[in-house]
């Protein structure tokens, strides 16, 4: 039997599995790490720890390995996107990287409007200028640190530094790049116009590679500290949403994917590269060559049902918390909720406007509230497939992963507020499985990453859209896009009045 192994550099913990031929999960492991937050808004971690914690899980993974470490063909990464890892001259780290979840930057994204104009960043980058992004970051340091930008010879993102300590090798891949804010879309090249009209060195940018493209082998210290041998492929991997797509088999036209975890994405295939969203959506190249997916973000998903839980059920499950339902109505009592506990992402940029329950009533009992959470949350990344349809992308099928595919309720909530037959997968593994797919293609055992997941993913459960219900939803979904305008004034003034 061969293997490979899909790294997953995740914000909390790097996950690691072990995958053999049949796309079968044969062990797993995970290690934690802390995050940096000196300040409000701030979120930063040390690289090493990274690299010393991925170096750790391997090792465990190796001793518990029944076979021999020769028949691991490749090994590959999935990595939080966007995060600053700056390198001096020897590629030794100047300083914390600075995380995509690190709100510092709002002056730095006014800047990047301000000198290349909004249209023109969306028109080479299809992105707008957000404070998680790369770029905000690097002009950050550049202004805030000026000594540090100073001995900056390359920048890279969190995974590339991992892979670059397991092979000595330096390269960055187009979907990790296309989060930067610095790489043209569409001709996969760095942008030197938005370089110098920033006045940033473009040789910070380093070498462009594809996803399954072999890097290197892993270095004879490696080798000796994790069990691996030198002869292990190193495929570049991808960024965490690229290759959660690539693990739930999001690799042709028409396929959609919705993950509820912590954040809420919801993300769609597509193969051109000159789709117009205005930046709606985040639109960035796949870990499929020559592919792309849309995306739009909820940022607090999961989160939004956790901060529930912790204010008005802690000592209960979440099984306990959400085991009345099913016996509320769709519409949850005319109870409804923005899920802006953290601001927003998509469609509304916006990180002072705050969450909203709208139509309490004396009839209202605890589970009409969990339920309205549960459908404010599936409002939200209903809008990001809005934004899809009205340009044309028809969406009949969405494969449903995350924590959001826990409770079966909230599947068929999905079905019924998407209005698409929503997939659960058998093994969901996400990220780390799409890294793990990304060096079983690159290793050369299936022609096509398509090929890989029809091998590798089987679907467990479909839920189909009740018509009834989705009539229902319709009409509360209408008033649900009002909220954000009618409480955006008043969120403003609130957040003045907490200063
Ligand atoms: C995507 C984003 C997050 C991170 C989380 O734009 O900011 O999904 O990739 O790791």
């Amino acid at each position: 039997m061969k293997y490979v192994i899909g790294v997953d550099l995740g914000t909390s913990a790097v996950k690691i599995l072990l995958v053999n031929q049949n796309g079968d999960v044969v062990q797993e492991v995970s290690k934690d790490y802390p995050l940096i937050q000196e300040k409000t808004g701030y979120s930063e971690q040390d690289p090493k720890v990274w690299v010393d914690q991925t170096v750790a899980g391997l090792s465990d993974l190796l001793r518990d390995f029944n076979g021999h470490p020769e028949s691991i063909e490749g090994i590959s990464f999935s990595g939080q996107m966007h995060g600053l890892v700056l390198l001096d001259e020897k590629n030794d780290v100047l300083r914390n990287a600075i995380l995509w979840n690190d709100t510092r930057t709002t002056a730095e994204c006014k800047q990047i409007y301000d000198v290349i104009g909004k249209e023109r960043l969306l028109a080479v980058t299809k992105n707008p200028a957000l404070e998680g992004f790369t770029l905000p970051k690097l002009l950050w340091v550049k202004k805030h640190e000026p000594e540090i930008y100073r001995k900056a010879k390359t920048f890279v993102l969190p995974k590339d530094y991992l892979r670059y300590k397991l092979t000595g090798r330096l390269h960055m891949e187009y979907s990790d790049a296309a989060g930067t804010l610095l790489l043209n879309i569409s001709e996969k090249t760095w942008s030197k116009e938005i370089c110098d009209l920033l006045e940033i060195d473009e040789n910070l940018c380093p070498e462009l590679v594809d996803s399954h493209e072999e890097v290197g082998k892993i270095t004879p210290e490696i080798a000796e500290s994790t069990g691996l041998m030198t002869s292990t492929r190193v495929l570049a991997g991808g960024a965490d949403n690229a290759c959660g797509a690539i693990g739930s088999g999001i690799l042709e036209d028409g396929k959609t994917l919705c993950s509820i975890g912590t954040s809420g994405v919801v993300l769609s295939y597509e193969s051109s590269n000159n789709k117009e969203f205005q930046g709606k959506v985040h639109y960035f190249n796949h870990g499929a060559p020559n592919a792309y997916y849309t995306m739009g973000v909820t940022l607090a998903a999961g989160y939004s049902l956790s901060w529930f839980k912790d204010v008005f059920a802690k000592d209960e499950t979440f099984e306990e918390l959400v085991s009345e339902v099913g016996t509320v109505p769709a519409g949850s009592n005319g109870l409804l909720f923005t899920p802006y506990v953290v601001g927003e992402r998509t469609p509304h940029a916006d990180a002072v406007i705050r969450a909203s329950f709208i139509g309490m009533d004396s009839s209202h009992e605890r589970k009409d509230f969990v339920r309205a959470v549960m459908e404010g949350i599936t409002f939200s990344l209903n809008e990001s497939l809005a934004i899809f349809r009205e340009n044309g992308k028809k969406i009949d099928t969405i494969v449903s992963t995350g924590g959001g595919t826990k409770n079966e309720e909230w599947l068929q909530m999905q079905a019924d507020i998407f209005d698409a037959k929503i997939v659960k997968l058998s093994s969901e593994q996400g990220p780390g499985m799409g890294a793990a797919m990304l060096a079983a293609y690159g290793c050369g055992w299936f022609n096509s990453l398509k090929e890989c997941a029809d091998e590798f993913l089987d679907v467990d459960k479909e839920f189909v859209p009740n018509k009834d219900n989705v009539e229902k939803y319709k009409k509360l979904f209408d008033i649900y896009q009002e909220v954000y305008a009618q409480t955006q004034g008043l969120n403003k003034k609130l957040a003045d009045y907490r200063k």
